[in-house]
């Protein structure tokens, strides 16, 4: 800085400022994503099923006739971080349309592998409440901002507060719902050679489904808290058990623990995979754990995969006492509950499936 002319030390000055100004900001484009969903903005430019004008848009939004001229600075934001794009309409119109992207796809109601759920609960203000608190957390001696913003933990609350319970297990089925597609149809060595699965934390059972119709000779078994399998109707090979991964698993040929991990601190997974080990046989019986979480630090990612794992690591930090790990990490994590060896198979975006043997 010191030997900087006035000119470049503007620059700088002015490119800091802007730096932080988008950083402070950064929140408007979940907000504005939310709003969009909210007003099922995807679900009518796809029903109209060509690009859609602005005013063809506003004349069938249910909003207030007077916030009209707000839809267009709404758009506008959502187009530049790529949900809509603009096209040409026709030669004879001056207007452009909006047409979907892939992204904004995925955020259908209709869409059988939809993102909105998850969308619609991680943004819900019990869930961003914590953020407010992440600081005193850091001084005080609560496990997590969540339990600092509400209380309580996420998982007692979760069992108490049914809007939470559902919003959650739909959040979670919808993600469970686009993995499985892949794992089922592009993984299937995984489950080959095994008769019996749990998965372990499987919510309200959407990736046992999926597996148990993609291997109808698996008999497959979900593990969740009582709260949340309360009610749920097995099949032929697929039943239910209301329990404590933290004290005993039901015995199988392999353990699916997707996305519970990083729910964890490392001795709470450990524990975890203790029983899990105890409830499989040996490796040349075929015994497995199928582990799909996120192995983070891998050079492989782009900027925009790096920053979102990093904040789905904070997000463990702020709601649970967990984390995302690398691979190290999860190796001593698999070393210390007496597993052998693993197999990293990455395969899924951000995401890996992780082999873990006995
Ligand atoms: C992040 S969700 C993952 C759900 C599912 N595996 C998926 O990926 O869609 C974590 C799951 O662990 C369950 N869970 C939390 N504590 C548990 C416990 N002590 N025993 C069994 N399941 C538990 C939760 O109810 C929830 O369904």
């Amino acid at each position: 800085m010191m030997d900087m002319t006035n000119d470049e030390l503007n620059k700088v000055l002015l490119h800091s400022q802007a730096h932080i100004w988008n950083h402070i900001f950064n929140f408007i484009n979940s907000m504005s994503l939310k709003c969009a969903i909210q007003l099922g903005i995807p679900d009518i430019i796809h029903k109209h099923g060509q690009p859609m004008t602005l005013s063809e848009l506003v004349a069938v939004l249910n909003i207030n006739q007077f916030k009209t001229f707000c839809v267009y600075r709404l758009m506008r934001i959502l187009v530049h971080s790529g949900f809509f794009v603009k096209q040409k309409v026709s030669e004879n119109k001056e207007e452009d349309g909006y047409l979907l992207t892939p992204a904004s796809r995925l955020l259908l109601k209709d869409e059988p592998l939809s993102v909105r759920p998850f969308l619609l609960a991680m943004l819900d203000p019990i869930l961003t409440k914590p953020w407010h608190h992440l600081s005193q957390w850091f001084q005080n001696g609560n496990p997590t901002p969540f339990d600092t913003a509400h209380g309580r933990t996420f998982w007692d609350y979760v069992g108490h507060e049914p809007k939470l319970n559902h919003f959650f297990n739909d959040a979670m089925a919808s993600d469970a719902e686009l993995v499985t597609s892949v794992v089922v149809k592009d993984c299937k060595g995984v489950f080959e050679g095994l008769n019996s699965i749990v998965d372990v934390g499987g919510g309200t059972g959407t990736a046992a489904k999926a597996i148990a119709d993609g291997f109808p000779h698996l008999q497959c078994t979900v593990l969740d808290l009582p709260h949340v399998v309360a009610g749920l109707q097995g099949t032929k090979n697929l039943n239910y058990f209301g329990g404590d991964m933290f004290e005993a698993i039901p015995p199988a040929d392999a353990v699916l623990l997707k996305w519970i991990l990083h729910d964890w601190s490392d001795e709470e997974s450990v524990k975890i995979l203790k029983r899990c080990k105890e409830a499989i046989p040996s490796r040349d019986k075929g015994g497995k754990v199928i582990i799909i979480d996120m192995m983070v630090e891998n050079e492989k990612g782009d900027d925009e995969s790096i920053e979102t794992q990093l904040f789905f690591d904070m997000l463990m930090m702020v709601l649970f006492t967990g984390k995302e790990r690398n691979e190290k990490e999860w190796a001593k994590l698999f070393f210390d509950a007496g597993f052998s060896d693993y197999k990293i198979i990455p395969i899924l975006g951000l995401r890996s499936l992780i082999e873990v043997y006995p």
